[in-house]
């Protein structure tokens, strides 16, 4: 059968939660697909769906221009795809790793592809499965940029937002981590106030709404962050570093009166007192990123 650039030939090595979504996505979008589990029995409820199911990683590879690989991890990935029947079949072809993965492990997943003459391209999904396929979806691609945008459409078929951030193979990988780390770091913040709120009588959902109305206001910090963070420069007329640590003794009090766990508030006061140790004290909040190296000292 001849692919066009609306049905093409992929395989899915991994059906995990993850992985099973991709391959449906994949299916949605009148790709044919293939499929292979460590665990055979995930393979029904594809082959009900259309996938055709391979016997082996080999054969997986074997069937498609395109291979996506979703497992749980990279040690697993290279055990699957790192001998030499599986080497052999994905000469020429493009492979996209969707495992979540380091920079150490996106790069040397690439240079292996690249004596291995594979197309490489390294992917980091920002979505549950359940958004796989939606037109908001956003998931990262680093790679050739070439190689990207040829499959640009097949990929696309997992989320309408698939997004090319750049040849260096850790890019995507490197987003990924940093957002997840702005991610959580921002939901135990909103959870800290809620068992403040909780303790207190105050009410979750007034709490929740009024947090949701001050969001710009985080926007705002970020993007003065990266500003000032590019220039080195963190001087303004604001807020000092000495003010917010103060904002932070009284949470720290509060919290502490409260009866709740106060970890989380003494973390935060302590990268404001560092900062302020190093010599940021009168320095804008973003200063506080100098906190993050050890270049500046711990103060104890
Ligand atoms: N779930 C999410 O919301 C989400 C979001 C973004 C990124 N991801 C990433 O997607 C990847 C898969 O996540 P998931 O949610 O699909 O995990 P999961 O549901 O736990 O599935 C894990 C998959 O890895 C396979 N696997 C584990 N060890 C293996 C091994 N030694 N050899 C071969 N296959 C092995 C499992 O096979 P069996 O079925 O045989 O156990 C299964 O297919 C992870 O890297 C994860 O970080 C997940």
């Amino acid at each position: 059968m001849t692919n066009t650039a609306t049905e093409q030939t992929v395989s899915v090595i991994g059906l995990g939660l993850m992985g099973s979504a991709l391959a449906r996505a994949f299916l949605n979008n009148h790709h044919q697909v293939t499929v292979w589990n460590r665990t055979a029995s995930k393979c029904g409820p594809l082959a009900q769906a259309g996938a055709r199911v391979a016997e082996s990683v080999a054969a997986a590879v074997e069937a498609s221009a395109v291979i996506a690989v979703c497992v749980i991890d990279y040690d697993a990935s290279d055990a699957l795809l790192h001998t030499p029947e599986v080497a052999a079949r994905l000469q020429s072809k493009v492979l996209v790793q969707f495992t979540t993965g380091t920079p150490g492990q996106a790069r040397a997943a690439e240079g292996w592809a690249q004596q291995h003459g594979i197309q490489y391209l390294d992917a980091a999904i920002m979505s549950y499965p359940k958004g796989i396929g939606a037109p908001d979806c956003t998931i990262l691609y680093a790679g050739p940029e070439k190689v990207f945008a040829a499959h640009q459409p097949l990929l696309s078929s997992l989320g309408g937002n698939a997004l090319f951030v750049g040849e260096g193979i850790s890019t995507a990988c490197t987003l990924d981590s940093s957002i997840l780390s702005f991610y959580y770091g921002s939901a135990l913040g909103f959870l800290h106030g809620a068992a403040l709120c909780e303790v207190e009588g105050v009410s979750l959902s007034d709490y929740q709404a009024i947090a949701v109305e001050l969001l710009p206001v985080v926007g705002d910090t970020m993007k003065l962050s990266a500003e000032m963070i590019e220039k080195g420069n963190y001087e303004g007329a604001e807020g000092a570093i000495v003010t917010h640590a103060a904002a932070l003794a009284h949470i720290n009090q509060l919290t502490r009166e409260a009866g709740v766990d106060s970890s989380f508030a003494e973390c935060l006061s302590g990268y404001f007192a560092k900062a302020a140790h190093a010599g940021y004290g009168q320095c804008e909040l973003p200063a506080v990123f100098e906190s993050f190296f050890h270049r500046v000292a711990r103060v104890d």
